[in-house]
């Protein structure tokens, strides 16, 4: 039964092509028909999620904004922590996975938590700024990437965090701190996510780390399903706002 399951989302990763006028369409579109199995099988895709927001919805409180927040699965690895927030916003452009965020909400009781269709890239939360920020596997999937940090930047305030994990490769050249891939590395993953409009980038890192001080950072691989042999690299960063910025 779940072998049929993963069939389904493999089709939809492989081999449906993604279709729409606009990036919001495109999204809505890729995620429709996998939006009721999406998290059984991101949770062995999508790995170092855990981490990093346990251990924001520990150090932090107030208002926390989950840009490309999916189906809302991420915040269940906050627990108990995450009802002592005032509001937690979900905002993504694929409505079927935000109407998974709905019932999620009412099973967990969660009346600080709202799903919100937006683009990250501008979206502003009602009280104008935010404590934390995450983007869990989404700055991949969003072209401008560069406004959807600088958005972040904007909303959050002095002192705020900022929580990002996903794919990367590394730059040819990384600053010495970073880990640097091969060639192969370098040139199959990106190739191989962009058929889902996935892209994973060398410049990532060092603009999160141009603009925020950086708090943790973690390079890893990860298995991917049904590929053996093959590890995809990944990242986990959590950051401040500068105070003085
Ligand atoms: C790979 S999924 C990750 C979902 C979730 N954060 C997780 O960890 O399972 C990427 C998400 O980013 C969303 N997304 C892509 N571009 C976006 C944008 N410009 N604004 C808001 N959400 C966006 C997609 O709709 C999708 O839900």
């Amino acid at each position: 039964m779940s072998f049929l399951k993963d069939l389904k989302i493999l089709y939809h990763l492989v081999l449906r092509p993604v279709r729409g006028k606009d990036h919001a369409q495109r999204m809505e579109n890729f995620y429709a028909g996998q939006a009721s199995h999406y998290d059984d099988f991101r949770k062995r895709l999508l790995q170092g999620r855990e981490l990093v927001y346990e251990t924001l919805g520990k150090a932090c409180e107030g208002t926390w904004v989950d840009f490309g927040g999916g189906t809302g699965a991420n915040l269940e690895f906050v627990g108990e922590p995450l009802r002592k927030f005032q509001n937690v916003y979900v905002v993504d452009l694929a409505t079927s996975l935000l109407d998974v965020v709905q019932k999620r909400v009412a099973k967990n009781g969660w009346s600080n938590v709202t799903a919100v269709t937006a683009d990250a890239t501008t979206w502003t939360p009602p009280e104008g700024s935010a404590d934390i920020v995450t983007f869990s596997y989404s700055l991949t999937m969003i072209p401008d990437w560069f406004a959807a940090i600088d958005n972040a930047l904007r909303i959050l305030k002095p002192g705020g965090r900022i929580g990002v994990i996903d794919f990367y490769v590394s730059r040819k050249y990384p600053a010495a701190s970073l880990k640097k891939h091969g060639w192969a590395t370098r040139s199959f993953w990106p190739v191989w996510f962009s058929s889902d409009n996935v892209f994973p980038n060398p410049d990532h890192l060092p603009y999160l780390q141009r603009h925020f001080e950086t708090i943790m950072l973690e390079e890893h691989r990860a298995k991917v399903p049904y590929i053996p042999l093959f590890r995809t690299p990944y990242y986990q960063f959590i950051g401040r706002k500068p105070l003085s910025s």
